[in-house]
């Protein structure tokens, strides 16, 4: 199975997690824009939604869904979400897309954070995939210093502003044997906006696609 086809079984299977009327958080992602082609299709009619992107934004008033801020609706009962690697214990590194720090902010706020993703994205370990940090644009090379100084490789992620008008450092090499521990520092670092580790608030369910179906962890 293709793997644009696993991102829509998954995306199908997430829609057993959603009520009615229901103010939803949204993720980013191209398993989130078939999470939200599936919702189009489920006739479930949500009570809104809080969008984690500017391009999520954008498809889900496409499908006629209302999207609220954040500060209006207090804490959610669900966010859906993919990511770029999920661990065995649900912790993830997200950012690819660089919406991660609305992601991390709606994960906070959320009381069920359900991630999907198809099998390629499961590891061992986190840390193949570049590790996003966002960063406030006059403290990019000191926060890359840094990261140097924890072990990372930053490399700026090349003409990228975010939706919030930062910049992202894609950090690789950085040593993630204990994420949460991690994900604390480089969240200290001054100038850090948010980095793509969601370690201390892992997601409470994933479904992972593959060939042999939908398995669920959480
Ligand atoms: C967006 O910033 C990311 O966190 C995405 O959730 C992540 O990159 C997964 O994207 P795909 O569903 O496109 O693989």
């Amino acid at each position: 199975m293709s793997q644009a086809r696993l991102k829509i079984e998954v995306a199908r299977a997430a829609l057993e997690f959603v009520e009615p009327g229901m103010v939803l958080g949204v993720g980013t992602g191209s398993t989130v824009d078939a999470f939200i082609e599936e919702l189009a299709g489920s006739g479930i009619r949500l009570g809104g939604a809080v969008s984690s992107s500017d391009a999520t934004t954008r498809q889900l008033r496409e499908i006629g869904v209302e999207v609220m801020d954040l500060n209006h609706t207090g804490d959610l009962d669900l966010y859906i979400d993919g990511a770029d690697e999920v661990d065995e214990h649900s912790r993830l590194i997200k950012g690819g897309g660089g919406a991660l720090t609305r992601e991390k902010i709606i994960a906070a706020a959320s009381r069920r954070f359900v991630c999907i993703v198809d099998e390629s994205k499961c590891v061992k370990t986190l840390g193949e995939f570049p590790l996003a940090v966002e960063v406030v644009p006059m403290a990019r090379a000191f926060v890359a210093r840094k990261l140097v100084g924890l072990g990372g490789r930053p490399e700026l992620r090349d003409g990228f502003s975010t939706d919030n008008g930062h910049l992202i450092l894609d950090v690789r090499k950085i040593d993630l044997l204990d994420p949460v521990r991690m994900e604390s520092e480089i969240n200290q670092i001054p100038g850090v906006v948010t980095c793509g580790l969601f370690a201390r608030r892992p997601a409470d369910v994933v479904l992972v696609a593959g060939e042999s179906g939908i398995r669920r962890r959480g």
